[in-house]
């Protein structure tokens, strides 16, 4: 199996930010989901979401594309404050893409126009949509079921029709929630180089992954974020990450390990 080709960002070249979250409180029905959350995202980073179930790491996502809005704390991109701004907006001047924990596709409308219909949508040249799809076909290995109706696909597959869906559009901030659950271990592997290349490809994009595949997600993060009890409880390196007394006794467990 090859070797990803990760080069740690440990030095940012220029310390932009991408993405800020600004004490960001939300709760739902009066319970508190996130409690005066901060955090910064610079250009070119990959960015490791990690927490127990239910600690708010699909509702920060929710919150960055605008399907939902904070109770108190302002978002900003590219330093714009964008916390009022439509969905459309957010994808189209900032080029947001997601890939939703679920759903997310037509499912009585095949693969192949499942990405269709982001297509339209996202790429201005007729000519380019064709192209790029089958681009994410091939990258994706979804040749074999391109016209099978998504309703009729396994959960992996539908995982890989999320991802080639939101990659269409190049887009400058991706953000995965749980893109390696369901996929098999080649997938994962295709998956992370594909994450890495994203970066290489383009080094102001940014990508913000959730996952509990935390050994998977923390190989390929220049750095990871740790949500308990609402808060922010670490920000730093995968290596501080996993040394850091806190993250250990809140959701890593004293045995954890990367390599
Ligand atoms: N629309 C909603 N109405 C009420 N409660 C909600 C709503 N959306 C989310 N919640 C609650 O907010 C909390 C955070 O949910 P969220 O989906 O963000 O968790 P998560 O960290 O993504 O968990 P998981 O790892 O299981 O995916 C949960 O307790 C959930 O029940
Ligand atoms: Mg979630």
């Amino acid at each position: 199996m090859a070797i990803i080709k990760k080069f740690y960002i440990t030095k940012f070249k220029e310390e932009r930010p991408k993405i800020e979250l600004k004490n960001i409180s939300l709760s739902f029905n009066k319970r508190q989901i996130l409690d005066n959350i901060s955090f910064t995202i610079r250009e070119g980073e990959i960015c490791g979401l990690l927490g127990p179930n239910g600690v708010g790491k699909s509702t920060i996502f929710n919150l960055i594309v605008g399907l939902l809005k904070p109770d108190y704390g302002e978002i900003l991109i590219d330093k714009k404050k964008v916390t009022g701004l439509p969905i459309y907006h957010r994808a189209t001047n900032f080029k947001v893409s997601i890939v939703p924990q679920y759903g997310g596709l037509f499912l009585d409308l095949t693969c192949y126009q499942n990405l269709m219909a982001i297509a339209d949508l996202v790429i201005k040249m007729k000519s380019e949509r064709i192209f790029k799809i089958e681009k994410m076909i091939s990258k994706f290995e979804l040749d074999t079921v391109k016209n099978i109706k998504a309703k009729h696909l396994s959960g992996g597959q539908k995982k890989r029709v999320n991802l080639a869906m939101a990659l269409l559009s190049d887009p400058k901030i991706v953000l995965m929630d749980e893109p390696f659950a369901g996929l098999d271990l080649m997938a994962i592997r295709n998956l992370q180089e594909t994450i890495v290349n994203l970066q290489t490809e383009d080094n102001s994009r940014c990508c913000i992954i959730s996952d509990h595949a935390a050994k998977d997600l923390l190989s390929i993060s220049d750095r990871g974020i740790i949500l308990a009890n609402q808060k922010v409880i670490a920000h730093e390196t995968p290596k501080d990450l996993i040394n850091n007394e806190e993250a250990k006794r809140l959701y890593f467990g004293d045995s954890f390990k990367i390599n």
